[in-house]
């Protein structure tokens, strides 16, 4: 059956990608907190207790949420969790306005069902998007801040700079995220050895954040991997998001675009992800998201079966439209029928 994203995709992809997103980001702002919402909600939102899940001590009425990078500044979690998301992880948020890099930043690979984007975490910064979470209604639905570091701050400093953007949004967050993965900050991935981390992630733990999740990269060697997740045991985190866009290029792509600089996501990442959610769920007990190529019911099964408590999504969302999470919810509840699990909760780790 056609859709109505059908019919708009071509006028969307007409546009070039970061114009079609601030227009769509722009319908979603402004149908927020509208009846319209109501509407959405009816049509997108799947109730089923089977889908429900209790993560890191936070109740997910469905396990597919929206990856850091859509709602930078916290615009729209609500008209997001009326498309039927069981979660919004909002930034990446960073202690610092920032206009990020320069334009174009945003690429599709369509030929791949992929994007490249270099984007260098454009947003409004801690103070603003903290005083927006405060001011406006939150969703019902478990809200994340996926926390960046500022581009002018050193190295050293970072801690510091993570920190200042905890203190700005604690209240509003139900989790918070470190992310040290993104390619577009010169020397963030640097951040994912151990000293760093234990520096980082020991100063929010000490501040109180909670729950506090890391967010890592695919092109994390296995050992560094490893190393990593020492620290998560040793600071008792609460739980491992894998994972972010990669720099690296698989020989499968076709589009032209692939030459591009920056961090490659969607459908040819998807393998990776999956097979890094699994790495990590077979070497610790806390919970891990899962997030890199989701399209479908069946990708994201195949991540919660190797270990993925939640899922995330980004690019499935440009390629497949608004009711990706309502397909993903429902062809999820017919795996689960067929495989006899009575819950995903059930089908956490299946194929471990
Ligand atoms: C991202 N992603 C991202 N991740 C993050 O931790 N902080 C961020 O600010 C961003 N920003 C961002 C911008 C854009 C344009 C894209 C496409 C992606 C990465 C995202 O959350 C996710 O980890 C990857 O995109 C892989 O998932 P998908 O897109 O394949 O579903």
């Amino acid at each position: 059956m056609t859709s109505a994203y059908d019919l708009c995709k071509p006028l969307l992809f007409a546009l070039p990608p970061e114009t079609a997103h601030r227009a769509t980001h722009g319908l979603l702002r402004a149908v927020q907190g509208t009846p319209a919402t109501d509407l959405l909600r009816r049509r997108y939102v799947v109730e089923d207790e089977r889908l429900e899940t209790e993560t890191f001590g936070c109740a997910f009425p469905n396990p597919v949420g929206v990856a850091a990078g859509f709602d930078k500044n916290a615009e729209v979690p609500r008209t997001l969790a009326a498309l039927g998301f069981g979660h919004v992880e909002v930034g990446g948020v960073t202690a610092e306005r920032q206009p990020g890099n320069p334009r174009p930043r945003m690429f599709r690979l369509k030929e791949d069902r992929a994007l490249i984007n270099r984007m260098g975490f454009n947003n409004h910064g801690a103070d603003a998007v903290g005083e927006r979470l405060d001011a406006e209604p939150l969703p019902d639905v478990p809200v994340g801040i996926n926390v960046g570091k500022s581009k002018s701050t050193p190295l050293e400093e970072a801690a510091d700079d993570y920190l200042y953007t905890y203190e700005r949004v604690a209240d509003a967050g139900d989790y918070f995220v470190v992310n040290v993965s993104s390619p577009n900050t010169p020397g963030l991935r640097e951040l994912q050895n151990r000293e760093a981390l234990e520096r980082i992630l020991g100063t929010l733990s000490d501040a109180g954040a909670a729950p506090l999740l890391v967010k890592f990269s695919p092109d994390l060697p296995r050992p560094a991997v490893e190393e990593a997740l020492a620290v998560v045991d040793d600071l008792e985190l609460d739980g491992v998001i894998a994972t972010n866009t990669t720099t690296s290029r698989p020989d499968s792509l076709r589009s032209p675009n692939r030459a591009e600089r920056g961090g490659l996501s969607g459908a040819p990442i998807e393998g990776t992800a999956t097979e890094m959610v699994r790495f990590i769920a077979e070497r610790t007990d806390v919970p891990v998201v899962g997030v890199g190529g989701v399209s479908d019911a069946a990708g994201a099964y195949a991540k919660i079966r190797a270990g993925a408590s939640l899922v995330q999504l980004y690019t499935g969302l440009v390629y497949e439209g608004p009711s990706l999470a309502r397909e993903i919810n429902e062809g999820l509840l017919d795996l689960l029928e067929r495989d006899g699990f009575d819950s995903v909760a059930d089908a956490v780790g299946a194929d471990l």
